[in-house]
């Protein structure tokens, strides 16, 4: 860590956004793959796999090299083909779009739920059309999108539900597990992630079939060796990245527990500047949030500062921070102006992306980082509460 110190003002303390967790356990454990010669999906990938489909309490949990091509899996598995339509959130990560465009289909957009920054179930209705197959909430900062409202849509229209849960490995709606829910639910085991193992990914269903059909889609298509029943892919998972992982299975509660300890005080600590134009986390009396980023909204009419100013100033106190996301994903430059016409449909995306903040909160932090955090942020919006 930097140089505390606790006499003079302003503060620097170096706060990383994350802080990816390793221990001698990790340290024996990846050595020891590597001695043992097999160093892709082997053993430990199966173990990381059982380990963890025990934990999320669906049938099969299928290991892949990110939570990128897990969601491609995803949707191939489901079927998803050009002219195909899939209805998902523009306040996210790329990858959730990308991966139904990888099957020649077409993500369409629908805005998202000012409180809890999910998709919003209420709009999702109106852009169903007849070339509709799906629905892919993404549970973002790790709270759960509205899975009742969700469910009953994709019931009433026959459509499947993926779920984009790279940032909520042990989230619960309404006590039902991340990962029980839709036909699949994809992980991201990347660096910054809950649990991590390097890069990585996860898909988790209890539909036999499908999970067959994802076995082989991440092995190049093979039923067996050299014989290649589908047009597949490489997204194997490695050895050395599942024995991280294995390590950090029981971890994962106590985890979470940490970071919504960490969230709980930063939000009591900066509860009073809420008057003041800053929006604190809102937590779904029925969700269990895991706190994969802690996330506040700057009304820069309000503080005299954009959020982009408090960023620059946090960082000169050592404290990272983090925009997620700075652009909705259909105002990517990548697509150039493909999809413009969400810029109207999505307001409140728009005014997100413009706003939002993530703090740090990792359960790396001790109680002095937090303080400085609270502080640094207090001081760099120049208001003593
Ligand atoms: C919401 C969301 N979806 C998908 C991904 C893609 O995961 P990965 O980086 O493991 O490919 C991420 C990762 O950052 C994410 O946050």
């Amino acid at each position: 860590m930097g140089h505390a110190n606790d006499s003079a003002r302003p503060l620097f303390r170096h706060i990383p956004m994350a802080s990816p967790y390793h221990s001698p356990d990790i340290e024996n454990a990846v050595i020891s793959v590597l001695q043992s010669g097999r160093l892709i999906q082997g053993q430990k990938v199966t173990d990381f796999e059982n380990a963890l489909a025990k934990y999320l309490g669906c049938k099969h949990v299928i290991a892949v090299s990110s939570g990128t091509t897990a969601l491609h899996l995803a949707f191939l598995a489901l079927g998803v083909k050009p002219g195909d339509e899939v209805i998902t959130t523009p306040f996210s990560f790329v990858s959730s779009a990308n991966a139904i465009l990888y099957c020649g289909a077409t993500p369409v957009f629908v805005d998202i739920d000012p409180k809890t920054f999910n998709i919003n179930p209420s709009l999702v209705e109106q852009s169903i059309t007849p070339r509709t197959v799906g629905i892919e909430p993404v549970h973002l900062y790790g709270q759960p999108a509205e899975m009742d409202a969700i469910e009953a849509i994709a019931k009433k229209h026959g459509l499947f539900i993926v779920e984009d849960a790279a940032q909520a490995i042990g989230a619960e709606y309404k006590s039902r597990k991340i990962g029980t829910i839709g036909d699949i639910t994809c992980f991201s085991t990347y660096t910054t992630k809950n649990l991590h193992t390097m890069e990585g990914g996860l898909l988790a269903t209890s539909d036999d079939e499908i999970a067959e059909r994802l076995r082989r889609l991440r092995n190049i298509g093979q039923e067996r060796k050299y014989n290649h029943t589908l047009i597949g892919y490489n997204y194997r998972m490695t050895e050395v990245a599942a024995a991280i992982g294995i390590e950090q299975v029981e971890l994962i509660d106590s985890f979470s527990d940490l970071r919504r300890a960490n969230a709980a005080y930063v939000t009591r600590e900066l509860r009073p500047l809420e008057r003041e134009g800053i929006t604190l986390p809102y937590v779904a009396p029925h969700s269990k949030h895991v706190f994969h980023q802690y996330t506040v909204m700057i009304d820069a009419n309000k503080t005299g500062l954009t959020r982009d100013a408090l960023a620059s100033t946090l960082k000169t106190f050592g404290v990272e921070t983090g925009m997620h996301y700075p652009s909705p994903i259909y105002a990517q430059p990548c697509f150039e102006g493909r999809f413009d016409s969400f810029r109207q449909s999505c307001p409140v995306t728009e005014e997100a992306c413009n706003s939002v903040l993530s703090l740090p909160i990792h359960p790396g932090l001790i109680e002095k980082d937090l303080e400085h955090i609270v502080e640094a942020f207090i001081t760099s919006l120049n208001k003593s509460v």
